[in-house]
């Protein structure tokens, strides 16, 4: 029960990596607002993780949304000590055939998003005087630029210096801003991804998704709960001292 008496927010936890999140840190302890811009899907996805799980519908591309999440979660838990920055688009397109919506889209979902949940997160920590944590999703991608995925590898990159900013401006307050980098998560991501793939590169559906496992060093793709180790660990004053980092749990994918 290390995340004992802790209230989280997590974007995008209607499914994947940030619903995985919420569970596991349901286990340890904490109570958790599930906030996704499908309400269907994560009010059945907080129903089921039961009492200590609300569902809030936030759209993170808009600050109206984020301010009437942020203060419903509030109000439904008494405060906020952990914001996890989780939601995120991805598109694939050689540079030639990039829309301009589409990088709008994806750079207000990735990137204007963390930066403005984080801000009403970190407005409310200040106000109350005890501390936080941040954690923004990152990636792999956000370390190297991919041939097909310039604008996902971008606003992770932008992600990251995000990260070193806000970690650095926040940490006098207590707050503690880090970030997670995974490599390749199998999923409901990654099955778009994979169609990309199939797209661009002519590849069977599933065939990259079978070759980017075997490539990772550990031997396989990562699963959302390969993850929850750091995210709970990043949450706990054991991580205190560590700010502003940006973490891989890739397989060995990429060396910081
Ligand atoms: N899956 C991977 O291989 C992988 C690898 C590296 C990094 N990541 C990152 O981890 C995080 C979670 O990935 P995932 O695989 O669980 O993704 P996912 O696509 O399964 O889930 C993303 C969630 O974000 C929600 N969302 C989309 N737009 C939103 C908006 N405007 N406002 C609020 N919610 C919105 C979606 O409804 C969805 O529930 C993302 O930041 C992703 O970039 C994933």
């Amino acid at each position: 029960m290390r995340l004992q008496g802790k209230t989280a927010l997590i974007t995008g936890a209607a499914r994947g990596i940030g619903l995985e999140f919420a569970r596991a840190y349901i286990a340890e302890g904490a109570r958790v607002a599930l906030a996704d811009i499908n309400a269907e899907a994560v009010a059945q996805a907080a129903e089921s993780l039961g009492p200590q799980a609300m569902a809030v519908q936030m759209d993170v591309t808009r600050q109206d949304s984020i301010d009437a999440g942020f203060a419903a979660a509030i109000a439904g838990m008494g405060k906020l000590d952990i914001l996890i920055n989780n939601a995120a688009l991805f598109n694939a397109a050689p540079i030639a055939e990039i829309s301009r919506a589409d990088y709008e889209h994806l750079f207000a979902v990735n990137v204007s998003g963390t930066l403005f949940c984080t801000q009403a997160a970190a407005r409310h920590m200040i106000a109350r005087g005890q501390g936080g944590t941040i954690i923004n999703m990152a990636s792999q991608a956000g370390r190297r630029g991919e041939s097909l995925v310039a604008v996902y590898c971008a606003s992770k990159a932008a992600v990251i210096s995000l990260t070193q900013s806000a970690g650095l401006n926040l940490i006098s307050h207590g707050i503690n801003v880090n970030a997670i980098a995974p490599g390749v998560v199998d999923g409901e991501h990654w099955d778009g991804v994979d169609a990309f793939f199939a797209k661009y590169e002519g590849k069977a559906p599933g065939q990259k998704k079978h070759e980017v496992g075997g490539a990772v060093p550990f031997g396989r793709m990562g699963t959302a709960a390969d993850l929850t180790g750091m995210a709970v660990f990043l949450a706990t004053d054991e991580a205190n001292y560590i700010v502003a980092q940006c973490f891989g749990v890739d397989g060995g994918n990429w060396m910081a």
